[in-house]
């Protein structure tokens, strides 16, 4: 691993199988019959996380993202490939990396709901072997960073679902951990909470250099909040680069027209390098032309053929502009089989600088 890297995944692949129960035989009225279904929630992944990042994982349901942040924090065992943490390997030093990895899982009721928040971070500071002075300090400060303070001595059942959940992340930061993982931190949160909780992130990332694997499938978030993203589907890493090149990807491919008129879409139907064209806009349409990935000169080519029907269809070409893609429209194209999402696979930057 490189030498900086706090979390490490190693070629891991986990494969499950499931029992599903078909509906009753009309014939033989056999009830209880069951399929055996293997999944793929990991598929030969390998990323690694550097001190003061915050690493987004991002996927449709079912992806594999939960099964990828239980990896690295032991709860579930790679069939193949290793997880590590601080270049310690999970499977073999468990206990060591547990101190230095706190862990929000998705929808998990983490804390006690009868105690306050003060006495739940207590408890799980005693459990990780954070004792006394140290422990009631640590306890008031997460409560205060994360502001909590003024619900400190309130039942948790009493608690709001953010302030549940801010107070999850002040108990998987209890023992001070040099890694976070947060598996869909912000779902179902409202705007306030969430974006709170971002704050936090970025506090803790920037300023204290932890590391922070974030699952989500808020592409807002994830734009928003990381530095790097992997995108994950059927529990193969489809793509893995920094956020700002991820948006980037598809932007030589998307050009805009704006003209005086509309001309005829089918005009442009069997310009080979042209995939998709279609008038975006209402006051002032635009005839957006979404064009082949790879092939740089048959894309040149097809814009050379654009320009040429709005010569003859003699109409005003008031400007042309290239369309940054969101991280939106990225993700659904390369989750959707588009032979495009191959482009990406080059450029992966699986490893943390
Ligand atoms: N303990 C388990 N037993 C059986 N199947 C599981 C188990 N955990 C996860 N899976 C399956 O593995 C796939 C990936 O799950 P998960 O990692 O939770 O996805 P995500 O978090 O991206 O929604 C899903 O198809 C899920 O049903
Ligand atoms: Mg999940």
């Amino acid at each position: 691993m490189t030498d900086t890297a706090l979390v490490e995944l190693r070629g891991v692949c986990k494969e499950f199988s499931t029992s599903h129960v078909l509906p009753v035989d009309e014939e033989t009225r056999k009830r209880r019959l069951f399929k055996k279904k293997v999944v793929c929630a990991a598929d030969n992944i390998s990323f690694s996380i550097a001190p003061g990042e915050i690493f987004g994982l991002l996927g449709p349901n079912g992806a594999g993202k939960t099964t990828a942040v239980k990896m690295i924090s032991g709860l579930v065992r790679p069939d193949a490939g290793q997880a590590f943490v601080k270049g310690l390997n999970v499977e073999k030093k468990r206990r060591q990396i547990l101190r230095h990895v706190g862990v929000v899982l998705e929808g998990t009721r983490t804390s006690l709901w009868p105690l306050t928040p003060f006495e739940n971070l207590v408890y799980y500071g005693m459990l990780k072997d954070v004792r006394g002075s140290v422990l009631k300090e640590r306890a008031h400060d997460l409560l205060d960073f994360i502001g909590l303070q003024d619900k400190k001595n309130v039942q948790v059942r009493r608690l709001s679902r953010g302030q549940k959940q801010k107070l999850a992340i002040c108990i998987a930061m209890i023992a001070d951990p040099l890694v976070l993982l947060l598996d869909e931190p912000t779902t179902g949160l409202d705007v306030q909470s969430s974006r709170a909780i971002k704050d936090k992130v970025r506090e803790i990332t920037r300023e204290q250099g932890r590391s922070v694997l974030v699952t989500t499938h808020d592409m807002h978030v994830a734009q928003e909040l990381c530095d790097r993203i992997a995108i994950i589907n059927h529990g193969k890493l489809i793509a893995c680069r920094p956020t700002d090149s991820l948006l980037e990807v598809f932007s030589e491919q998307v050009f805009a027209f704006r003209l005086d008129r509309r001309v005829p879409l089918d005009l442009f139907s069997g310009i080979p390098g042209i995939i998709k064209s279609e008038y975006e806009g209402s006051e002032e349409p635009e005839l957006v032309f979404q064009l082949v990935g790879e092939q740089q000169d048959l894309r040149s080519e097809a814009l050379y053929k654009i320009i040429r029907i709005f010569e003859e269809q003699k109409c005003l070409l008031r400007s042309v502009s290239q369309r940054k893609q969101n991280l939106e429209s990225i993700f659904l194209r390369l989750t959707s089989d588009d032979p495009d999402a191959d482009v990406l696979k080059k450029g992966n930057t699986c490893l943390s600088s």
